[in-house]
């Protein structure tokens, strides 16, 4: 067999983990890997590049993606479509494995009953946000790089006597801020799945300094609203864009609440927020082996014909569903945020 692999939406830690367990396992049976270069566009425009055991070595443990990534839509470029089918004729690929999040998956399911072309797809993003799978590779670098910042920020904060704010990534859930903030021991944790508002993050500050705390630690993701006690709402955007996918560029809570609290509390207070240095560098030790479970099972997938198809971890089990079934996203278990609120105050 030809198995193209791609990588589409945004990178994120694990990336070229994926690509090597996929190619090594495809090798090890005697078929071919080639890696299509940005994302569904290598497809279209015949861009691509051997996977063999050289250009797969030494990558274990590199961040980013040695095939790039784009967010190209066969099925919203012009002539997308026509570009496609036009190289599958050419020189056809057996099979796609397709790295990606939510929207890479909804594309990557029309590739095969659209188009023909037979796809296992993996589940990408720091997010942790693809619905289907407990975990997908990426979050835990993304949540140790957030706790090791809240451990680096407790220091400066008790020395100041300050509150400092954590702005975390996420999009439109609160995994990397839930699970950073449980880990970091944070003082109040913003998630966009529940709603907290400025006057009950004071008080929760107020609480805190009247049992002797001259500091306190404020994980907020960058999905939360900024909502006040008199009902007022605010997303915080980072532009007026939208990004492809018609999401809000988001970014911006963690110096929005930065004001209010100050006001209100009358203690000084400094942002961080960690933007991409979430997603940049060297995958966790747990997320290199995920991210190799999750590529040899994609690569066993195609070999055994079992296509259309998303790997997929559940519980300790490394599986697959449908990639019908994968839409919409998943949204934290409020559970964390009841155990993270034990320490609040
Ligand atoms: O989905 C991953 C993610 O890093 C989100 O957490 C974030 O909102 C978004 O991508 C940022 O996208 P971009 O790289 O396009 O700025």
């Amino acid at each position: 067999m030809r198995v193209g692999i791609l990588t589409a939406g945004g990178d994120c830690p694990g990336l070229n983990a994926v690509i090597r367990a996929a190619a090594r396992r495809l090798m090890t049976h005697g078929h071919q890997a080639i890696g299509l270069r940005r994302g569904y566009r290598g497809l279209a425009e015949h861009d691509w590049i051997e996977l063999d055991q050289r250009s797969v070595s030494g990558i274990l443990h590199l961040g980013g993606t040695i095939v790039g990534t784009s967010n190209y839509n066969p099925f919203r470029e012009e002539h997308g479509i026509e570009k496609v089918l036009s190289q599958q004729t050419q020189d056809p690929l057996d099979a796609i494995i397709a790295i990606g999040g939510e929207h890479t998956m909804m594309i990557t399911r029309r590739v095969q009953e659209e188009l023909g072309i037979p796809v296992v797809g993996v589940p990408k993003t720091i997010d942790n946000d693809v619905t289907h799978t407990d975990y997908t590779f990426g979050f835990d670098t993304a949540v140790q790089i957030a706790t090791d910042a809240i451990d680096r920020l407790h220091t400066t904060a008790q020395s100041h006597d300050r509150v400092m704010i954590l702005e975390v990534m996420g999009r439109n859930t609160g995994w990397i801020a839930v699970y950073a903030g449980i880990a970091g021991g944070a003082d109040a944790i913003l998630i966009p799945e529940l709603e907290l508002t400025v006057e009950e993050i004071s008080a929760a500050i107020a609480r805190r300094h009247e049992r002797g705390k001259d500091f306190s630690i404020i994980v907020v993701a960058e999905g939360a609203q900024l909502a006040f006690e008199a009902g007022e709402r605010q997303l915080v955007r980072a532009s007026e864009d939208v990004d492809q996918y018609g999401y809000p560029r988001l970014g911006g809570i963690g110096a929005a609440l930065a004001v209010e609290l100050e006001q209100r509390t009358g203690y000084e207070t400094r942002v961080t927020a960690l933007g991409h240095i979430q997603r940049g560098g060297t995958p966790t030790a747990t997320d290199r082996v995920l991210a190799t479970r999750y590529g040899a099972h994609a690569a066993d997938l195609v070999m055994r014909g079992e296509t259309d198809r998303m790997v997929a971890l559940h519980g300790t089990e490394m599986t697959s569903v449908p990639l019908a079934q994968v839409e919409g996203i998943k949204t934290v278990d409020l559970r964390y945020l009841e155990l993270a609120r034990t320490f609040f105050g």
